[in-house]
């Protein structure tokens, strides 16, 4: 998908959204509930155009279409069902804004669409991960960071560990950032390096 693609596939799915009420930054109109397989066509097209909209200044095309270029839905409804994932998604207005996915003691993605980005979506989507590792009694939570992610992440109190790089399926690798977050029993997360 090129740029123009993405840009097309925005005014698709977010013309609604812009029509009838424009985006505002009120979080109050963010709704996050857990993923259902029914969700896997949405959340494979927000991760699409999140990642060729959003990470395009911090990767080469090349990359990008290593990362995002085979994504189909039936990935995540597979991730879902049979390994283990549990996803979470931001709907506003009915539509799913971004998602996040919790594995084990790893957030494996947070991703947010690129018409909804800086209102709060992706921290509602951490929160939600947090709160579901925390109630499975996990105190750590680590998570591989892309470039672009890092300044997010840092905001919701983790800490970059190492700077290391990401290898997909086809042997392309990507600079990415290892970092890890500490999670008190309370409920509450606190920053902490490790
Ligand atoms: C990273 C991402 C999930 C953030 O989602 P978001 O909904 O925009 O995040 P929020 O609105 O909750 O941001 C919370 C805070 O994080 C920080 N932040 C978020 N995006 C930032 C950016 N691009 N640059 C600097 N700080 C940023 C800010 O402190 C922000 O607070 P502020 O808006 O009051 O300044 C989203 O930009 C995204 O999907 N990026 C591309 C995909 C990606 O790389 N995902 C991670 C894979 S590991």
């Amino acid at each position: 998908m090129t740029l123009d693609d993405a840009a097309r596939f925005e005014r698709t799915v977010c013309f609604d959204w812009r029509r009838d009420t424009p985006l505002s930054g009120n979080q109050s109109s963010i709704a996050i509930r857990e993923a259902t397989l029914n969700d896997a066509d949405a959340i494979c097209r927000v991760h699409i155009a999140s990642v060729r909209v959003l990470c395009a200044l911090d990767y080469t095309p090349a990359q990008i279409e290593a990362w995002v270029g085979r994504n189909v839905p039936e990935n995540y409804r597979k991730a879902m069902q049979y390994k283990g994932e549990t996803m979470f998604v931001a709907e506003i207005q009915g539509a799913i804004a971004g998602f996040s996915s919790l594995h084990r003691r790893e957030v494996c993605a947070i991703y947010v669409h690129p018409a909804c980005t800086r209102r709060g979506v992706g921290t509602r989507l951490l929160n939600a991960v947090e709160q579901a590792a925390i109630a499975r009694g996990i105190h750590t939570l680590r998570l591989d960071a892309s470039v672009t992610a890092i300044p997010f992440y840092t905001a919701q109190g983790y800490a970059v560990v190492e700077r290391s790089r990401h290898t997909f399926w086809d042997g392309t690798a990507v600079p990415c950032a290892k970092m890890k977050k500490q999670l008190s029993s309370d409920g509450a997360a606190s920053a902490r390096f490790l």
